[in-house]
Order: structure tokens, then C-alpha cells, then sequence
């Protein structure tokens, strides 16, 4: 059968056939969230749904992150942040932890020529220094590798806790205080986010969840003060380009006031 190689290298191409249920011509290609940030849940039901083992759906998963990452750089968003792991999933079974730090390594070098091709710059939102010798390895080279790109920054959320994150900026602080290079009335809200992971990026504008469910699993706490929230009953693994459309067409009609008065009813 003749090989047809889906070409995804442009908006058009890439958005083309949307479905006909989504109102894509209503998409405001100005008013795209400059950061998106997805907490990729439900790898496990996903795969446990077809009787597969989770770690099927943690590969499925992957491939959904890869298209999502696709989308957001035809999109032209700024930052694309992902939940990946936090400080909590050390609790699951070792097998399973195990797998998910070998395919964290593998698919990072797998995905590494995208990731250049789109002049996507990696960074890590968490304490990467605990992870295994070989994932860690690879993070660290594809950081340098990413490091002087200049199109979306992929922040990648592993071994990532938000009360971890604050803690740290807390220590950070304090240190700099003991060595006499900050005084305490200069911490200020600039000083704190400063010193959290997410330093130099802008807040996410839009937090996606999936697979349904109602919290923030300890994930940019500081962050997320004023981001509008979207979730989905979809598992991970099946979100796609146009959910992800559909979730940015849902963050274009909120109100966003940040505790003042919707636009237009200023008095
Ligand atoms: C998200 O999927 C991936 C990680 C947390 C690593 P889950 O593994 O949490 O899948 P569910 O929630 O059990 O379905
Ligand atoms: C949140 O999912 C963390 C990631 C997606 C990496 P969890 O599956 O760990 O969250 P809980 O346990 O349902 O809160
Ligand atoms: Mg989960």
C-alpha cells in the first residue's frame, strides 16, 4: 500500500479537517494563551479500559504529548508546561516508577530532532538531581542541546511538587539573606517567583486537566493564582489537537477580571 506521509510542518496542514462539531472558525488566532499548561492524568484508565497494562497507556501517552507539543508551536504559543511526574507518584509500585523513568529517558532522545527541528528550548520545573543516573543524564543534555533555541520553551514538570517548589524558594531566600546579598523587606511576590522553577516564565493562562478530575494534585500552586481552568473527562491519551482547540475556544469566552470588574463595566 502506498505510504502517505502526513505533512504536519504548517497551521494550515496541521489543522486541516477539523471536526465538524468544533466551532474552529471561531478561534481567535490573536488571543491564544501565551502559556498552557496540561496535567496529563489518566494514563492508567486508559490502558486499564482496554485491558492493557498502564504501562501501554503511559506510551500512549507520550505520543498524545507529542502531538499536543506539535499543536502549540503551530498555535504559537509561548510556553507548553506538562505535568509529568510529581513528588508523590514516587509512591506508586517501583516497576511502575521504573518504566516511567525509562521512558522519560527514551523518548526524550527519541524526540530530541523535533524538538530542534521546531526550535523548542527544554527546560524542568522540579528537582531532576533525584532522578536516575540515565534520565537525568539525557535532561541535562538536552537542556544544553535546547538551551540556545528561541521558539516555545517545553517546560517539563518531573519529580515536580508545588509545595517542594516554594519550600525551596523559601531555603533559597533565607540563604540569601544569611549571606547579606538580599534583606528581608526585599522579598518581595517578584523575590519568590524569582526563585521557583517556573522563574522567567509567565503564569499559565489556561491549566488543562484530564480525565476528570477536580484538583491541582500540589501542581503550580503559586502559578496558577489567576489561570483559568479546563477540564476534560478525556484521558490522556486520547486528547488531541482539537480538544486542545477546544479547550483554548472555552479560555476565550471566560471573563478573566483578576479580582477587578469584567471589561467594559468599569464604572
Ligand atoms: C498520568 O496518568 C501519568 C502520571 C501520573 C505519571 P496516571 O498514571 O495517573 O493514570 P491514572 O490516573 O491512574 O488513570
Ligand atoms: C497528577 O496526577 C500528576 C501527574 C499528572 C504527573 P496523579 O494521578 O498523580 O494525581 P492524583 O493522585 O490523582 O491526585
Ligand atoms: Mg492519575
Amino acid at each position: 500500500m502506498e505510504q502517505v506521509d502526513y505533512d504536519d510542518s504548517t497551521f494550515e496542514t496541521f489543522f486541516s479537517n477539523p471536526p465538524a462539531e468544533l466551532a474552529f472558525d471561531q478561534l481567535d488566532l490573536n488571543r491564544i494563551p501565551r502559556h498552557i499548561s496540561c496535567i496529563m492524568d489518566g494514563n492508567g484508565r486508559w490502558a486499564t479500559a482496554r485491558g492493557l497494562n498502564r504501562g501501554e497507556g503511559h506510551k500512549a501517552g507520550i505520543v498524545a504529548l507529542r502531538e499536543i507539543i506539535t499543536a502549540c508551536v503551530r498555535l504559537g504559543v509561548d510556553v507548553l508546561s506538562a505535568y509529568a511526574f510529581s513528588t508523590e507518584n514516587w509512591k506508586r509500585p517501583k516497576q511502575e516508577v521504573n518504566l516511567l523513568m525509562h521512558l522519560f529517558a527514551q523518548t526524550f532522545v527519541d524526540e530530541l530532532p523535533l524538538l530542534k527541528r521546531e526550535n523548542v528550548r527544554v527546560v524542568f520545573l522540579g528537582d531532576i538531581s533525584a532522578l536516575p543516573k540515565r534520565t537525568r543524564d539525557v535532561f541535562e543534555f538536552g537542556l544544553n542541546e535546547t538551551a540556545h533555541h528561541t521558539g516555545m520553551v517545553l517546560a517539563l514538570a518531573v519529580n515536580y511538587g508545588a509545595r517542594a517548589e516554594l519550600t525551596r524558594a523559601a531555603r533559597l531566600l533565607a540563604e540569601d539573606v544569611a549571606a547579606g546579598r538580599l534583606t528581608s523587606e526585599h522579598i518581595d511576590e517578584q523575590a519568590v517567583a524569582g526563585k521557583l522553577y517556573t522563574a522567567g516564565l509567565p503564569d499559565p493562562e489556561l491549566i488543562i486537566r484530564t480525565s476528570g478530575e477536580l484538583r491541582l494534585s500540589n501542581y503550580l500552586l503559586w502559578q496558577a493564582a489567576y489561570s483559568e481552568f479546563y477540564i476534560t473527562s478525556t484521558y490522556w491519551p486520547d486528547f488531541n489537537r482539537w480538544e486542545l482547540i477546544d479547550a483554548i475556544l472555552a479560555f476565550q469566552g471566560r471573563d478573566r477580571r483578576f479580582g477587578g470588574l469584567s471589561k467594559g463595566r468599569e464604572a
